[in-house]
């Protein structure tokens, strides 16, 4: 279920993205082999490649077939590993796909300068395959989600802060790569400038759902399916959409007295406010919002002439959500 190999039924993206693989080792090889072994920790423990198969699908929607879209959809998740590198000495993880994070390994020195190496490289990338706007574009993503990393330490701990300020986070810390992965494959597919700009928008609203989906999964998942241990970002004092939906709701002076203090929490305060959310039904609700930016998706994606392409597009935001509503039923 883990993984979007049965949803993307198009062989030749399967074949392009070995060729990711590929590039990415060659791309996180130092001179310096010390570095070589840590850049390469997360991208050897595996992830789903959701951004490189993104960039793939959308590069599928024009006629170029080059090795472009191949390095585009490298930077792009040269990128995301690299702020995962980052986010897990931010967030004091000592997993990540189902291993140890390169933090708890090594140490976060190590973490912060092997993220910006993978970063770097993905300029690298960038700077000699693709146009400039797709270099510009992923720079800027770069800046959003340092705000949007920024902008959600800065509300650690806090249950006060309206939803808008949740969906700002989430826009900047994860849609906007998402969004920049399918901008960047369409652009290095040669597709034409109104199909890349349907797609982007559509993947910005992906990106959406996506990041809601992963926020609601913390609180009903278990420690296998995520590859870390459930609860952690209410641990961590990160109050994602369920649990601000709950503080607006009948079990919200309780939510409040059980985690209105800065971290850390008990134990058996975390444990009840999950169940006080999921029973709640706050974690449907937050469901229901994803949903609703699935809706803007397709509707953006029915503007495209439709292919198997589109099709296989328009099945990834309800299978982003089908996927938590199964995690819930199973707990
Ligand atoms: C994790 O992203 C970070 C978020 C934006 C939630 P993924 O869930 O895509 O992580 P991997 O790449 O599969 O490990
Ligand atoms: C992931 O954020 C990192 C970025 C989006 C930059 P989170 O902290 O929400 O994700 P996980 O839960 O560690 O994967
Ligand atoms: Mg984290
Ligand atoms: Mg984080």
């Amino acid at each position: 279920m883990d993984n979007f190999r049965h949803l993307i039924d198009i062989p030749r993206i399967w074949d392009r993205l070995e060729e990711v693989e590929s590039r990415l080792m060659e791309v996180s090889t130092s001179h310096d082999s010390f570095m070589t072994e840590i850049s390469q920790h997360l991208l050897k423990a595996g992830g789903k490649r959701l951004r490189p198969l993104l960039a793939l699908l959308a590069a599928g929607l024009g006629p170029a077939e080059d090795r472009r879209a191949v390095e585009a959809a490298a930077a792009v998740e040269l990128i995301h590993v690299g702020s995962l590198y980052h986010d897990d000495v931010i967030d004091e993880s000592d997993t990540r796909r189902g291993g140890p994070s390169v933090n708890a390994n090594w140490s976060n020195t190590l973490a912060v300068l092997a993220g910006d190496f993978l970063i770097s490289r993905a300029s690298e990338l960038a700077s000699t395959y693709l146009d400039m706007e797709s270099v510009r574009m992923l720079a800027k993503t770069y800046t959003e989600l340092t705000e949007g990393q920024t902008l959600e330490f800065r509300l650690t701990g806090r249950l006060d802060h309206q939803i808008a300020t949740y969906q700002r986070v989430i826009d900047l810390k994860t849609a906007s790569l998402i969004r920049t992965s399918v901008y960047i494959g369409a652009r290095a597919g040669d597709a034409p400038t109104p199909v890349v700009d349907t797609l982007t928008l559509w993947a910005f609203e992906l990106g959406r759902v996506f990041q809601i989906a992963d926020d609601a999964l913390d609180l009903v998942a278990t420690t296998d399916l995520l590859g870390k241990p459930a609860g952690a970002d209410i641990r961590e004092g990160t109050f994602t959409l369920p649990v601000l939906l709950a503080v607006r709701g009948a079990n919200g002076p309780r939510v409040v007295e059980l985690l209105g203090h800065p971290p850390p929490y008990r134990e058996d305060a975390v444990e009840e406010v999950i169940s006080t959310v999921v029973k709640g039904g706050y974690v449907d609700q937050a469901l229901s919002i994803a949903l609703s930016h699935a809706q803007v998706a397709s509707r953006a994606l029915a503007e495209l002439p439709s292919s198997h392409t589109t099709a296989v597009l328009e099945t990834l935001g309800g299978f982003l959500i089908e996927r938590v509503k199964a995690a819930r039923h199973a707990l």
